[in-house]
């Protein structure tokens, strides 16, 4: 039998019949009839109370009511609701808006099918064209932007949610509730903004089993036991959220691709996925191996130059799209860690991205190749060795030779998503060739959420970091995103890795690296003070204390998690060969990984001086050759990065190296610590569960920070013998000698 509430809504819509034909509307009218029903359908699902309950899961999107006073700001915002147009991102942004309101403001909004009083209206801006045909944008609308305005709309006070296309529409209601729910004035609004870069994505690196490679949130929202799941109601709730930060892609599967996901019968239920993320306008990828062709397609071959590879990327192309027609594209790791790549035959990368591309392109589809490419058998013993350099050494020579939908997908830092790692020299290095940022939300090296380490500040030194190309400035955003060599896309692709956790990536804190990324990738202006101010206000409300001391929390810890892991640019003091977690400094050296920081008993650094080292620097545009060269510019944060020093090397602080090693670790352990007491004072001002879960966090964190602070300090002290001045290290070795 049908729900009281869905039969409400049946004889509503017969009523509103009689008076939508009699006023002409017909046309109109049969557009808004659906939405109209499915938003009849939510608003009493939001008034049972139900809707008001914030869930875990529901992440910045909780929607907390506000206090009264906090409401008044908005009790002009009209009670009516008018949708132009019809599709399932129009209904999700209806419904969602809806669903905002009454959760924060305890109101709901009335649909209505034409504008008959003061409204909320919602539409692309060619459908509001309708009504409302002489609203112009402050500035022009591009792809996915949006604009919320008031207007007067029929000589009534209206205010309008619009967009280039359903997506800016969609970006438009979250940005407007996200207002709503930090209590931002709505008053006069006149809020236009366009995406910095058209390629917003996220990564997901899930394996068809449900386990996730660096994943450490549990288990994947997409696959388990070999199949797609059957319930994916979590996959749908991480589009909401991506969505809502403006994230226009995912791609569902490991870099290191099962050929699998390629079969013909894994196509069909990748489809299931593809239309829980289209109401919510992200497009699907997947990664591919680069052999499916031999592996998949039964070819004896999958050399990117052979005719039969090409046509098996067609055919493999055209009957993805016949299931998934807004499919996004394809993510390549080749010649990397043991993926197969066009080295086989003796192809280049470009070779093997355009075979790819060529199939994608008369569908819209882009090949995502990633830089990621590097030999990790190389020689340590040869000082000349250097894996920083591979992928300026392998991309750089092919710049211009890359189809215009491929895009070669760069990591942040020329090793591996270390704590501190400068820019990849890379990105200047392509100016013919289109170009993302892959940047690494899981904290994989950074204490893989069981540490709190905000990564926004380190992604805005890297975004704004100028490259001077040609001697102009050239920050890094500007490279990637497109803007600075005119490239027709470009943008941001964020390593996510979340999973069935309630709280997605394992920490409710972390999730602030998330919604981070997606801010960044919309707007990398944003400083990462307002970020973390609107995340805060958007999880936990805007109490000044909590949001006050959640803000110091955050913006401290990367610099604290660098003080007790590795300052200086060390490179990877972290067990590389293991979890990728504890210290194991020695893990690092005398193997062909190459995340070698040749701590001996001299000294520490890689030297990659262009005068005496492994030449690395020379991959930098000259202005930034001078910067780290010589030791007298070269920062000290990055100081080991680029030059071996001895122990006793003074540093600009005037400390000499050694000793800053010991105190940087004694202050990081030490500020790990006083982050507890800091967060004891937010007892008794958000519910009891969160406050007590990330107390247990901080105080785990605390003795992991003291872990690491010994072993790093000890280590190094047996190997330099130089003791630390403030006497805090026992010497049972040192005295043995
Ligand atoms: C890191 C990570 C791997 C991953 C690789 C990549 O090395 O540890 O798990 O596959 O990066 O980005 O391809």
């Amino acid at each position: 039998m049908m729900p009281s509430h869905l039969r409400k809504a049946e004889r509503y819509l017969s009523r509103l019949s009689g008076f939508q034909h009699s006023s002409g509307f017909g046309a109109a009218y049969r557009l808004f009839t659906v939405s109209l029903l499915i938003l009849l359908i939510i608003l009493p699902a939001c008034a049972s109370g139900q809707a008001g309950t914030p869930r875990d899961t529901d992440a910045w999107l909780r929607y907390a009511p506000l206090d009264s006073e906090a409401a008044t700001n908005y009790k002009r915002l009209p009670e009516n609701l008018v949708v132009v147009g019809r599709s399932s991102i129009l209904e999700n942004a209806q419904r969602e808006l809806a669903s905002g309101i009454q959760r924060t403001l305890g109101r709901p909004l009335r649909a209505s099918a034409a504008v008959n009083g003061s409204a909320i209206i919602v539409g692309t801006l060619h459908d509001l064209g309708s009504i409302a045909p002489s609203l112009h944008p402050p500035v022009e609308l591009q792809a996915d932007g949006y604009w919320i305005t008031a207007a007067r709309i029929r000589n009534f006070e209206c205010l309008i949610i619009t967009g280039a296309d359903e997506r800016g529409v969609l970006y438009g209601v979250f940005q407007f509730l996200s207002k709503i729910a930090r209590g931002e004035s709505i008053q006069g609004m006149n809020e236009a903004q366009n995406p910095y870069a058209p390629i917003r994505w996220v990564n997901q690196w899930d394996n068809l089993d449900g386990r996730i490679e660096r994943g450490y949130g549990g288990p994947s929202v997409f696959f388990a036991d070999g199949k797609v799941r059957e319930d994916l109601k979590r996959a749908s709730d991480y589009a909401r959220l991506l969505a809502s930060i403006g994230i226009n892609g995912c791609t569902i599967n490991n870099v290191n691709a099962a050929p699998g996901i390629l079969q013909s019968s894994f196509i069909g239920q990748v489809k299931r996925i593809a239309d829980v993320f289209r109401p919510w306008g992200v497009q699907l990828s997947m990664s591919v191996d680069l052999s499916s062709p031999k592996l998949v397609g039964g070819l004896d071959t999958f050399d990117p130059l052979d005719p039969r590879v090409a046509t098996w990327w067609r055919e493999k192309a055209d009957e993805i799209y016949t299931q998934i027609p807004d499919f996004g594209g394809f993510v390549v790791k080749a010649d990397s860690e043991g993926r197969s790549g066009p080295s086989a035959y003796g192809r280049t990368h470009a070779d093997a991205a355009n075979v790819i591309a060529r199939a994608l392109k008369p569908h819209g589809g882009v090949v995502f190749y990633r830089a990621f490419v590097y030999n990790h058998h190389l020689d340590w013993r040869n000082l000349k060795n250097d894996r920083a350099k591979a992928a300026y050494d392998n991309f750089h020579p092919l710049d211009g030779a890359f189809d215009d939908n491929a895009i070669v997908q760069i990591k942040n830092g020329p090793i591996d998503f270390q704590v501190r790692e400068p820019v990849s020299p890379l990105f200047a290095g392509l100016r013919r060739t289109n170009e993302a940022i892959e940047l690494q939300i899981t904290q994989e090296y950074t204490g893989q959420q069981k540490h709190l380490c905000f990564l926004v500040p380190m992604w805005k030194g890297v975004l704004d970091f100028d490259m001077r190309v040609d001697g102009r400035s050239s920050p890094v955003k500007e490279l990637v995103s497109g803007r600075a060599f005119h490239r027709p896309i470009g943008g941001f692709a964020g390593v996510a890795n979340v999973g069935l956790d309630a709280n997605w990536l394992g920490s409710p804190l972390a999730m602030a690296n998330l919604y981070g990324f997606g801010r960044l990738a919309w707007n990398p202006d944003l400083s990462s003070e307002a970020i973390v101010d609107e995340w805060t206000r958007l999880t936990f409300g805007s109490d000044p204390l909590v949001v006050n001391t959640i803000a110091d929390l955050q913006l401290r810890s990367w610099h604290v998690y660098e003080n007790y892991t590795g300052p200086l640019g060390a490179g990877t003091l972290t067990n590389i060969t293991g979890n990728h977690y504890d210290p194991g400094p020695e893990s690092s050296e005398e193997n062909g990984w190459g995340q070698w920081h040749r701590a001996d008993h001299q000294g520490i650094g890689m030297d990659r001086t262009i005068a005496t080292g492994t030449g690395f620097i020379g991959q930098y545009p000259p202005e930034v050759q001078k910067l780290y060269e010589s030791l007298g510019s070269c920062p000290d944060n990055l100081l080991l990065f680029f030059h071996h020093v001895p122990y006793t090397h003074v540093l600009h602080s005037g400390k000499s190296l050694i000793q800053h090693v010991y105190d940087s670790h004694y202050e990081g352990a030490d500020q790990a610590h006083e982050f507890i007491a800091q967060w004891k004072r937010l007892d008794g001002h958000m519910d009891p569960d969160r406050y007590r879960d990330i107390l247990a966090r901080f105080e785990f964190q605390a003795g992991e920070a003291i872990k690491w602070r010994d072993t790093i300090c000890n280590w190094i002290y047996r190997l330099s013998r130089v003791p630390d001045q403030k006497g805090r290290l026992a010497a049972p070795e040192l005295s043995l000698n």
